[in-house]
């Protein structure tokens, strides 16, 4: 509907010039990234340990070539990651983070008013992702054990979201029952998010080498201490690759970013490293918090979800906020915190103002 500008605010003008499906939404939500010094951060899941030292070295050196264009396709980045995960390189796609993986594979698989289908609560990105493609969400509750619903498998879509380990819960669904999804719909592509894979004990990538219709995804942001770098990884076969390299932008990823992945990849022992401190402290932080009288499902990621059953939390994370400690808390699950598992000193500083609260 045209309207005259002068005739309504800048902010309908502006509603009135996008797509309708744009207009409707509020868009994703991030979590706070504070100004200023002193805060813990415990409300968006980034690793509390520094990246690999080659990293900052490689990047620096990166610097001398800005003047030309990065490799389209990361070609460096895609071999290591094939290497690693004994897969083709050509099934390697490499993203400006796995959120711009998870947007490619909405644009490359789903028409408009076609279904994503995935169990929730879950990554809230995915709901806005569907929404922005003017697709359709269908949400499957867990149940509270959060194992995999049964009637996922019957659901109208062309693609699933699986985020294994789930946030915001923490837990697994076994790799066997990702694989009988996969079975059961050749006609979808099912995409494993797995994120928070590094801290957990088992993982989807064999599922890869078998199933033509299954995508993993892999960031740099959590275990490697890279998430202001923007690195993400699809790891599928060489074909569906080849499809969804269509949708990316030419140059999607930076020099910078190129070299720094390359760096942290080929530094195993580093990631291993942090990756172990952070599944001991989350041990302690699981204990210390069921001591306080909350319920903490079991993690296999680098956070965990605290419960007080009927009790909204949200004033116990306004509470920790005014003490500088971010901690997330959803209107979904209200009753719920999420909480990063930081170093051991966060920790205590964040058992400390649970105590008080
Ligand atoms: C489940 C899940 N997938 C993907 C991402 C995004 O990762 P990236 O930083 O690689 O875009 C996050 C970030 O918090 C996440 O929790």
């Amino acid at each position: 509907m045209a309207t005259r500008p002068n005739d309504t605010s800048p902010a309908q003008t502006a509603r009135a010039l996008v797509r309708p499906e744009i207009a409707r939404i509020e868009g994703y939500v991030p979590g706070e990234q504070p100004r200023g010094d002193g805060f813990i951060k415990l409300n968006t899941n980034e690793n509390p340990y520094p990246p690999s030292e080659r990293v900052r070295k490689a990047i620096v050196e990166a610097c001398d070539r800005l003047v030309l264009y990065p490799d389209p396709t990361a070609r460096e980045v895609r071999e290591i990651a094939a290497r690693l995960y004994d897969l083709d390189a050509d099934g390697v796609v490499v993203g400006n983070g796995s959120d711009e993986l998870l947007s490619i594979l909405v644009r490359a698989v789903v028409g408009p008013g076609e279904g994503v289908a995935y169990p929730v609560p879950t990554y809230s990105l995915y709901d806005t992702l569907v929404a922005l493609h003017d697709a359709r969400s269908v949400r499957v509750p867990f149940p509270t054990d959060f194992s995999l619903p049964e009637e996922l498998e019957r659901a109208d879509a062309r693609l699933f979201f699986i985020c294994n380990p789930n946030a915001p819960s923490g837990t697994v669904v076994p790799i066997e029952r990702i694989d009988a999804l996969a079975l059961a719909r050749p006609d979808a592509v099912i995409v494993v998010d797995e994120a928070y894979a590094d801290f957990a004990d088992r993982n989807a990538l064999a599922l890869v080498r078998r199933r033509p219709n299954v995508v993993v995804l892999r960031t740099l942001s959590k275990a490697y201490s890279l998430a202001g770098l923007r690195v993400g990884l699809a790891l599928a076969s060489a074909e569906l690759a080849y499809e969804l390299h269509k949708v990316r932008d030419s140059y999607n990823v930076s020099r910078l970013a190129q070299a720094g992945a390359l760096a942290a990849l080929e530094d195993q022992a580093a990631m291993r490293r942090h990756a172990e401190r952070v599944r001991t402290t989350r041990a302690r932080l699981t204990k210390e918090l069921e001591r306080l009288g909350f319920q903490v499902l079991p993690s296999q990621a680098n956070f965990i979800l605290a419960r007080r059953p009927g009790e909204d939390l949200s004033g116990v994370a306004g509470a920790l906020r005014e003490r500088k400690i971010l901690v997330r808390h959803f209107r979904e699950v209200p009753d719920s915190l999420r909480i990063t598992v930081g170093t051991d000193a966060e920790i205590d500083a964040l058992l400390a103002g649970l105590r008080d609260s």
